[in-house]
């Protein structure tokens, strides 16, 4: 038999952090998969806890209609659940208790009669899936994360609309750092990879662009912002990652959060720096996390159109048998991935990006 034959019901996840777009990427698979071939759609929801706790529900055509312009996710989604390192309990020292729990989920995926899930995740989500996989059952992959640093694709849907509104806030920053002549700071997520900094400090037009990728120097930082005072272009602009650190240094950990597969939480970085360039300075420095903002919000028209195009090839892969790989953006081009080579990697900028050598061209420092 032909392997699609096979396929009558799949079920679909949101899992890891949220991102604009994951609406998008559900009512694509929703509506092409009941439209053009007649599948059976169910909603997990809170990603992989929904799994394991058996809450799954079937989606309608109307469940997934008027929802591409919203943010969030309407299945809900949970970073804490990975199946294979599953949070059941703490003990009485208050230390979380972690089980394999495949079982409980695979015994609900075939409860309801489901012969394929589709994932829409990161690396996280990804690993999650690949242990799916290896007990046999079949997934695919749709990369999804604000981040960008999805290792084989080389776009994700949310970073745009991240990038977006940090831009947005950095123009913001920009007009009161020039009124007051003071040097402000604006920390953007991206855990350790230096992509929305990267883009933002480029499309903003950064002064200081400090990201994981390259340790900075507090020396030069405080050079730059000098510099730039004594020049008359009273105030100074640094986009900063929440990852990036000193030279020899650590990153600045926010909490920790014990139950979760991945359970640093970074932030902070920008005080610290703020502290440190105003008392080396002595310039007012002020600094701004933006935080969970850049989660937020309805996505841009780009993530749109990413997150139906990557939504309807995931589908289209089902079609083709094309089993347990992630869809993936390789040269522009709609591809695919196993998804067992994207479990738990990172895709970091590269140092010589051309976009890190367009902002030093123009002027930008990377504080190295
Ligand atoms: O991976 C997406 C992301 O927003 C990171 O940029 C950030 O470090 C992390 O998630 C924050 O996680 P939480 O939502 O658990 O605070």
């Amino acid at each position: 038999m032909d392997k699609q034959h096979s396929i009558k019901r799949i079920g679909v996840l949101t899992g890891g952090g949220d991102c604009p777009g994951l609406n998008a990427v559900i009512r694509a698979v929703t509506k092409a998969a009941i439209a053009e071939h007649e599948f059976e759609v169910f909603g997990i929801e809170d990603g992989y806890l929904g799994l394991i706790e058996n809450r799954i529900r079937r989606l309608t055509f109307n469940d997934v209609s008027n929802i591409l312009d919203r943010g969030g996710t309407i299945l809900g989604t949970s970073n804490k659940a990975n199946p294979a390192h599953f949070c059941v309990g703490h003990n009485s020292a208050g230390e979380p208790i972690f089980e394999d729990v495949t079982d409980t989920a695979l015994k609900h995926v075939s409860e309801h009669g489901l012969d394929l899930l589709v994932c829409i995740g990161g690396d996280g989500t990804m690993s999650g899936a690949s242990r799916l996989v290896s007990r046999g059952l079949h997934v695919i992959g749709v990369p999804k994360t604000i981040d960008n640093d999805l290792a084989h694709t080389e776009v994700t849907f949310g970073f745009d609309t991240a990038v977006s509104t940090a831009t947005d806030a950095m123009d913001r920053l920009r007009t009161t750092a020039s009124s007051h002549h003071r040097v402000m700071l604006l920390e953007l997520m991206g855990r350790n990879a230096g992509w929305i900094t990267l883009h933002t400090g480029a499309a903003g037009g950064a002064d200081i662009l400090l990201i994981p990728e390259i340790e900075y120097n507090l020396e030069a930082v405080c050079e730059s912002c000098l510099r730039r005072s004594k020049s008359g272009r009273a105030y100074t602009l640094v986009a900063v990652s929440e990852g990036a650190k000193p030279i020899g240094g650590q990153v600045v950990v926010d909490h920790v959060v014990h139950e979760s597969p991945d359970p640093i939480r970074l932030g902070g970085v920008s005080e610290v720096l703020c502290e440190q360039i105003a008392e080396q300075t002595r310039l007012e420095c002020r600094a701004t996390i933006l935080g969970h903002v850049q989660r937020g919000g309805a996505p841009t028209a780009h993530d749109r159109v990413l997150a139906t195009m990557f939504g309807h090839e995931a589908v289209n892969m089902i079609v083709r048998g094309e089993f347990d790989r992630m869809v993936a953006m390789q040269g522009g081009r709609l591809t695919s991935v196993p998804i067992a080579e994207v479990a738990d990697r990172q895709r970091l900028v590269p140092l010589d990006h051309p976009l890190v050598a367009a902002c030093r061209a123009t002027g930008a420092s990377f504080g190295d």
